[in-house]
């Protein structure tokens, strides 16, 4: 595929975040493709901060997100980073980071596309439910596998039911099962499919086809179609994952994931 990145028409970048505007559409990459633009300690706060920008400048009536490179759009938080979550007030304030970060793609007037060059694993695939709609590329895959790790996705356990439907939600989230991109069209989590080398093309046709209509009719339609989001919620996932994140269960997930070996989950009983 095309790399989404030309450095040569780089307007400005914030922390890995990169961000180039063609036409009306702003278009965000993630940009950490040697470690599947995993989602770092600051992707969250940069992420609002691009967001905003966007947002104020008069020229832009689209935000695209992608992934850079060719294998993963994000496949999710930064799973070495966890380990330095030590005190309970850290990981809370973690949680809290990226659900803010969630609650401002959902909040902005802008319409939020998200192109799929790849993985769209935990907080990756939370970010495209975050999203107004989904292009992804027919390589793309979609999964929240937390639960491999000892945790859940807090802003996924959320979305993904209105999405996707509960059983499907649980069986993502239990099993860890993923859904390719075919599949995900099917389960409602993706809205186009493309040849993955078609994909910035394909999704810059839609981001143009939208920023040809009223941002000011895109404000207040996405705002109608929002009105029925749980944030209540919100509040309880936050403390809920603070309090799993602090388990012997996830320290195990942690460290198998860096050492690159199964987890060993103690029994409930343990
Ligand atoms: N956090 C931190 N680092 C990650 C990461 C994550 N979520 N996902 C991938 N990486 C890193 C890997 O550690 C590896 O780094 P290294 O080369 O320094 O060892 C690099 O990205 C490439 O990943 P690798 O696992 O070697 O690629 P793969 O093609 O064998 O497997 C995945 C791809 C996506 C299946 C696998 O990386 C994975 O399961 N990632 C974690 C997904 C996840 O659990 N996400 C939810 C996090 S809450």
């Amino acid at each position: 595929m095309n790399s989404p990145v030309e450095t040569a028409s780089l307007d400005y970048s914030v922390g890995d975040l990169l961000v180039r505007s063609e036409a009306h559409v702003g278009i965000v990459t993630m940009n950490r493709p040697e470690k599947l633009n995993a989602m770092g300690r600051d992707f969250w706060r940069d992420l609002r901060e691009v967001l905003a920008r966007l947002e104020g400048d008069a020229g832009t009536r689209v935000i695209m997100i992608t992934g850079a490179g060719d294998k993963a759009f994000s496949a999710g938080g930064d799973i070495a980073s966890f380990a330095e979550l030590k005190a309970l007030e850290d990981k809370r304030r973690f949680q809290m980071d990226a659900m803010r970060t969630f609650a401002a793609v959902e909040d902005t007037t802008l319409p939020v596309i998200a192109a799929v060059n790849g993985w769209a694993l935990g907080g990756g695939c939370e970010l495209t439910l975050a999203c107004d709609f989904v292009v992804a590329s027919d390589k793309a895959v979609f999964g929240m596998p937390e639960s491999a790790l000892g945790l859940v996705p807090g802003f996924g356990v959320l979305r993904a039911p209105s999405v996707v439907g509960r059983q499907m939600t649980k069986l993502m989230v239990m099993a860890g099962e993923r859904l390719s991109a075919r599949e995900a069209l099917e389960a409602g989590l993706v809205q186009r499919v493309v040849p993955h080398e078609r994909l910035m093309d394909d999704a810059l046709e839609l981001a143009h086809k939208v920023a040809a209509n009223s941002p000011y009719a895109h404000a207040v339609g996405k705002r109608l179609i929002n009105r029925g989001v749980d944030r209540a919620e919100f509040d309880y996932s936050v403390e809920a994952l603070t309090v799993l994140q602090s388990t012997e269960d996830t320290a195990e997930g942690v460290r198998a994931f860096l050492e690159k070996r199964r987890p060993q989950f103690r029994s409930r009983s343990s």
